[in-house]
């Protein structure tokens, strides 16, 4: 067997009795987000470090286990924190957790990060959702033998965000009165933070925000058939676009001061999913 899927399905066995529902959304829980899940009716909490072989991260703000439980009447499962290829691990740990989702039932996608803001018309606490992604500076994660069970090896990727998710996200932000951006996000690999001339280049490219996650993670989603939506949280403005150095502090600062509004956009959006999407 597939390495890669062999080590996935022995790390879904190794939780299988510990999944107390089958989730319809997987919610994955970016910088400042964490403590989400005080919102969630939640069922059981999944430590990521009792799981075998499963990727735990080590960035500070990141805590790191699965929740299960409900937003609104829809079964979620929800990931408070995430691993970055930065950390270190291999590109196909990164997004293992994305495939074991899809194993546990979750048929949607919810990606949320913290970014860097490009796009002039954008400031620190702005919300961004994805309508594209640029994903040549990360590596892919389909890089590999394919995983047939999984998907196919050339996967198409004309519209990785669902046109459905985003006008319900859309809708919420309106009748929320959230000023809600839209735009391109990249991943680069970090953990570096990009550099003045970096950010010029990548602003000629079209990119709106960035950030060092995500898009890997919606690559591997996309493969194995999930609809994706994604809100990316402008915790400052990307280097070179203003006089302030840049600090994993002033990211995760921006990221708690958004987070109540960012909650309230992410929580009536799975609740309209759920109404919306009638049978996920
Ligand atoms: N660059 C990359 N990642 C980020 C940034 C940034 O400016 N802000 C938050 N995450």
């Amino acid at each position: 067997m597939n390495k890669v899927y062999e080590k996935l399905t022995k790390c879904y066995e190794s939780i299988r009795d510990r999944i107390p529902i089958e989730p319809k959304v997987a919610l994955i829980l970016g910088s400042g987000l964490g403590d989400y899940a005080n919102d969630i009716r939640v069922v059981s909490t999944l430590p990521y470090q009792e799981i075998d072989g499963f990727p735990v991260s080590t960035v500070p703000g990141h805590k790191g286990q699965f929740v299960f439980g409900y937003v609104g009447e829809v079964p979620t499962v929800c990931m408070q924190g995430r691993v970055h290829y930065y950390e270190g691990y291999p590109i196909t740990d990164v997004v293992l957790p994305i495939r074991l989702m899809k194993m546990m039932g979750a048929k949607i996608l919810f990606l949320t990060n913290a970014s860097g803001g490009i796009n002039t018309n954008f400031g620190a606490g702005d919300f961004m959702m994805l309508n594209d992604h640029i994903s040549c500076f990360a590596p892919n994660p389909l890089i590999g033998e394919n995983i047939e069970e999984l998907g196919v090896r050339f996967p198409d990727m004309s519209s990785v965000y669902d046109k459905d998710l985003q006008q319900i996200i859309r809708t919420v932000a309106k009748e929320n009165g959230i000023d809600l951006k839209e735009g391109v996000y990249a991943q680069l690999t970090g953990p570096s933070f990009e550099s003045p001339a970096e950010i010029r280049m990548l602003s000629k490219l079209g990119i709106d925000a960035v950030g060092m996650s995500t898009v890997v993670e919606a690559i591997t989603a996309n493969h194995c058939g999930m609809k994706i939506c994604a809100i990316s949280c402008v915790c400052n403005l990307a280097a070179g676009l203003s006089e302030n150095p840049l600090t994993h502090e002033e990211v995760q600062e921006a990221a708690n001061a958004a987070a109540p509004k960012f909650k309230n956009l992410v929580t009536q959006s799975i609740i309209r999913f759920g109404a919306e999407t009638g049978n996920l």
